[in-house]
Formats: structure tokens, C-alpha cells, sequence
């Protein structure tokens, strides 16, 4: 995405900070996503965790795609917005039974579960309601996703899903059950995974494992590979749309499918990363030991990537033309050290007042919104509203 003088003027009349969205964007990276996985007849969820904001759920709603939903506010929210029910799936490793009961009641396609102490009391509460439930069991693979230890999944020492040793208490459990039925197993192993090779061996484990449950005669009828496709966040500009043909192709090559299997991707990032920014501006420049500090009306409180799992966002002062360079400390106003969204980074010379954009802000960006410091949470704006 590159903001256009029009847009630029455009914001200068309004307050920020707030998360401007390209629709435009959104669709095309969208054309790409939904092009390429039907070439392989395969399924998208698009993970809610990522982005729900209205504007753009409605935009991927419209083609087509269902939901992966990890509480039950994000399971009322893909209802509310129109994704039919039979295309809701509920993940987590800790749901709560007012959430269970929700969505048992909200009819929705398949629960991904987490352990068999799970599996037991969405059976009993499915029992009460007298519900039958369709699950998946969330496999931990123990596959390295080659990413940041913070949001890495799918190894041994990680909280999720079920390790392979305990498949045979799953498979007892749904077998005692008259309520669950055992559809899909279920895999993810981190986000912002550019290492494709991960998802080849995420591939050569399933097939392992899909031979583990034909043994046991046990028909498995959805494989859900989860998402974590990466994005470019150095390069924004020139490489704005994932490289979902890659991506697919992977699974394509390595996945051994049997007869009647469908298969279930749930990406969140790589749908939304690229069409978002957040927009701000320079309160104040101050001079520090060896940088100065550009000190913006954003902070942790409207974007904590940087800050959490020390994430690179490009950040582009959009007002000046100036071509003498400082370097700043990009930082917010909260009261902590760590509210820095860059160090020692080289700028145009910037000034109080002057825009600034922080791109590849639309996934992790406004969800993880806090109003820490009793910070006013800021709303959105869209590329169609700027005539
Ligand atoms: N499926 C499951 C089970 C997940 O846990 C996640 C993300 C996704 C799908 C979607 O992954 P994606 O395609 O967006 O990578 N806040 C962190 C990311 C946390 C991801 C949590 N799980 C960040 O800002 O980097």
C-alpha cells in the first residue's frame, strides 16, 4: 500500500492516531488467496484473532470464506456478521462452558479440542443440551515453525494441542461418547512463518500421523493445517499480497490426502497484515544520548507488536520531502521504556505535526488494542470513504 497525496491531505484534516484500511488491498490480496486455494478444491477459515474489524470481515465474508473463531465473542461476532453457522470452527486451548454452551447452541461446524479433558465435558454439556457435536483434535506435531519463540505452536514444550501419545485416550473418548463424532485433526504450528519448509514437514508429520489413525480404522474427513503464513514487513510497498501459490503448492505436493478428504486452512495475518497502517503524528523531538526521540501520538496501546515479540514494522514519516537524515528512537507516550517502535532508525529530518505511517499494521494491530494509561481507543478509516 503507498498513500496517495489525496489520502495524505486527507488525513492531516483528521485526528490520530487511528488504523486506516485500503479495501482495495484487502480485495485484491483476497482475489489471490481464494484464486489460488481453489485450484486444490481447499477450504478457508479466516482467523478472527487476526483483524474483526467490521469493514473488513464484511469484505472477506463476501468471498466466501468461513470462520476459526477462538472464543465465544469471536463465534458470536462471525454469526453476527452473517458467516453461516456450518462454517464456524472454535478453537482453544482453554474454552470456558458458558462459551461450549454457546456455541453448541449456535450450531456451528466443529470445535477444535485441545485435550481429552476438554473432549469430556464438551460431551457432557452437548448431553445436557442434547447436542450432537462434530470435532477435531488439535495435534501438537512437534514441528519447528522457524519463528519467534513467542508465537511458535506446534513444538512438545508448547501449551497446545494433544501430543501423539495420548491419541489413543482421544480415540476411546469419542468411541464412549453417544454426542462427539471425531471429523478432523487439527494442526497449527505458529505464525509469521516465511521458512516454507516448516509447512513441508508440518505435511510429512500429518502423514504419519493420518497412517496412525487408518490403523486404528478411525475415517478422518478433515485435515486442518491451520495458518501462519508470513508476510513481508521489510518490504511492504513492493511485496504487498503473501505468496499464496507458493504456499499451496506445498501442501498440494507433500500432503498425502486419502479418498473424500477435504482440507481446511485458517489464515489470519496474511489476509489482513498488508491493507492496514496506523496512522499518526510527531507530538515532539527531543534529543537523546546518541539518537533523538520522535516522540508520536501512538503508542503500545495502538500497536504492541514491536514491543511484545520485538516485530518490525516500516515506518514512513508521510509530510516531508526533507532529504537530510536523522536517527530517532520512534516512540509512544506511555509511561514505559519499552513503548518504542523503533531504535537508532534513519528518518528525513521530522518535525512536530508531521504524519507518520506505521505500515503492516492491519493484523495483531487494532485486536490487541489496549487503553492502558486510560488511552482513548481510536476508531478506523477506510481507502473508499477518501473521494
Ligand atoms: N489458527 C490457530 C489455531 C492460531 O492459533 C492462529 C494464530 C491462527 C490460526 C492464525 O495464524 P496467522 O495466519 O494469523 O499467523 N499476536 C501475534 C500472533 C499470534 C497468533 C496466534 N495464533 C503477532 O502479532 O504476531
Amino acid at each position: 500500500m503507498i498513500i496517495s497525496q489525496k489520502q495524505l491531505a486527507h488525513f492531516s484534516t483528521l485526528k490520530t492516531p487511528f488504523y486506516f484500511y485500503d479495501i482495495t488491498l484487502l480485495e485484491k490480496t483476497l482475489d489471490s488467496l481464494t484464486s489460488e486455494a481453489k485450484k486444490y478444491g481447499y477450504s478457508l477459515h479466516y482467523a478472527f484473532k487476526a483483524n474483526v474489524n467490521d469493514r473488513v470481515l464484511n469484505t472477506i465474508r463476501k468471498y466466501g470464506m468461513g470462520a476459526d473463531c477462538v472464543s465465544g465473542n469471536e463465534v458470536q461476532k462471525a454469526i453476527d456478521m452473517g458467516f453461516p453457522a456450518n462454517e464456524v470452527v472454535f478453537a482453544g486451548v482453554g474454552k470456558s462452558d458458558d462459551e461450549i454452551i454457546a456455541a453448541l447452541n449456535n450450531d456451528i461446524f466443529c470445535f477444535n479440542c485441545e485435550s481429552v479433558q476438554e473432549m469430556e465435558v464438551i460431551d457432557e454439556i452437548a448431553n445436557r443440551l442434547n447436542k450432537k457435536v462434530n470435532i477435531a483434535v488439535r495435534i501438537n506435531p512437534n514441528v519447528d515453525a522457524n519463528t519467534h519463540k513467542h508465537i511458535s505452536t506446534g513444538l512438545k514444550e508448547n501449551k497446545f494441542g494433544v501430543k501423539m501419545e495420548e491419541m489413543e485416550s482421544v480415540v476411546d473418548c469419542v468411541k464412549a461418547s453417544k454426542t462427539l463424532s471425531l471429523v478432523g485433526i487439527h494442526f497449527h504450528i505458529g505464525s509469521q512463518i516465511t521458512d516454507l519448509t516448516s509447512y513441508k514437514n508440518l505435511c510429512v508429520r500429518v502423514n504419519q500421523i493420518q497412517d496412525w489413525f487408518e490403523s486404528r480404522h478411525v475415517k478422518i474427513e478433515v485435515v486442518n493445517v491451520g495458518g501462519g503464513l508470513g508476510i513481508d514487513y521489510y518490504n511492504p510497498e513492493s511485496n504487498d499480497v503473501a505468496d499464496f501459490k507458493q504456499y499451496f503448492a506445498i501442501f498440494n505436493e507433500f500432503l498425502q490426502l486419502r479418498s473424500g478428504q477435504q482440507v481446511h486452512f485458517e489464515l489470519g495475518r496474511s489476509v489482513v497484515a498488508q491493507c492496514g497502517s496506523l496512522i499518526s503524528r510527531v507530538l515532539f523531538v527531543k534529543k537523546g544520548e546518541n539518537t533523538s526521540f520522535m516522540i508520536l501520538d501512538a503508542g503500545m496501546t495502538e500497536l504492541i507488536r514491536p514491543m511484545l515479540y520485538q516485530a518490525y514494522h516500516k515506518i514512513n514519516n508521510l509530510t516531508t520531502t526533507a532529504k537530510e537524515i536523522d536517527t530517532y528512537d520512534v516512540v509512544g507516550p506511555i509511561c514505559e521504556s519499552t513503548d518504542t517502535f523503533a531504535k537508532a532508525l534513519e528518518l528525513p529530518i521530522s518535525k512536530r505535526g508531521d504524519i507518520i505511517e506505521i505500515k503492516s499494521a492491519g493484523a495483531y494491530g487494532e485486536v490487541m488494542a489496549s487503553n492502558y494509561n486510560l488511552k482513548t481507543l481510536h476508531s478506523a478509516i477506510y481507502s473508499d470513504e477518501i473521494k
